[in-house]
């Protein structure tokens, strides 16, 4: 069984839309868990347009599962999440003014600033990963930094799936394998939803954790959230 780590940006986009705190970020996290989601995800940019940091004590303090922050770890960042311990942190090195994440770490070039990022980290208690593109060198420069583990680029994947998934899937089966044999643990996300959600998780061995957000609370539109969660959950079984 995978993971299900809903990312609740979109809810909280819809929040700032308005200035008022609605719909409460903390009880749709609550909610989430309530539904069976195993985490709670949340990307706060550095301008804040979804999640913002304020954000995270008051969900530090509802969520029982797993709460994982992701971001680029510039030191605004790196504070908050060091004061606030959430269970997980993902490393994306997303431009400030990027739409969303679209490329993951080059562990060869950033190898030293990524080792000391995780160590700190480590030492702190949090659980690291850091976000890669399915690239055998990537993943061996993964293991030398220290990660506990990576979180697959997915939405390559996602892009190519109705054309040829086998395709689509096979750098991930292979990179999924060679993060076995190191001893990495593996999340993914990114563009997943319930089409290609299962067959990623069947086709890539021991996939512990996904996260996703934008597919899911759209869905949630026409489905609600309760069901829409059941829907993903149930996707996630290998
Ligand atoms: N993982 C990372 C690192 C992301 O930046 C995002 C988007 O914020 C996701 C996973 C979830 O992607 P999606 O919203 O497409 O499900």
């Amino acid at each position: 069984m995978t993971n299900l780590s809903i990312n609740i940006n979109k809810v909280a986009l819809i929040r700032n839309s308005r200035g008022a705190n609605y719909p409460d970020l903390v009880k749709v996290a609550k909610d989430c868990e309530k539904f069976g989601a195993q985490g709670i995800t949340i990307h706060p940019r550095p301008d804040e347009r979804h999640a913002r940091y304020s954000d995270v004590p008051a969900l530090k303090k509802v969520v029982k599962t797993e709460l994982n922050i992701e971001g680029n770890p510039i030191s605004k960042f790196l504070k908050m999440v060091l004061k606030h311990k959430p269970h997980q942190c993902t490393l994306v090195p997303d431009a400030p003014d990027a739409i969303t994440s679209d490329a993951g770490w080059d562990t060869i070039k950033h190898k030293s600033f990524l080792i000391d990022t995780i160590a700190e980290l480590k030492a702190a208690g949090i659980r690291t990963s850091i976000f890669i593109d399915p690239v055998e060198e990537m993943i061996e420069g993964a293991k030398e930094v220290g990660t506990d583990r990576i979180e697959f680029y997915t939405g390559p994947y996602a892009h190519n799936f109705a054309k040829n998934k086998k395709k689509a899937v096979k750098p991930y089966v292979k990179c999924g394998k060679l993060a076995n044999k190191l001893g990495l643990g593996i999340n993914a996300g990114h563009d997943l939803n319930t089409t290609n959600l299962n067959y990623f998780i069947k086709s890539v061995e021991n996939v512990a954790e996904v996260s996703i957000g934008h597919a899911l609370i759209t869905d949630a539109i026409y489905y609600g959230l309760h069901h829409t969660v059941l829907m993903y959950l149930n996707a996630c079984r290998g």
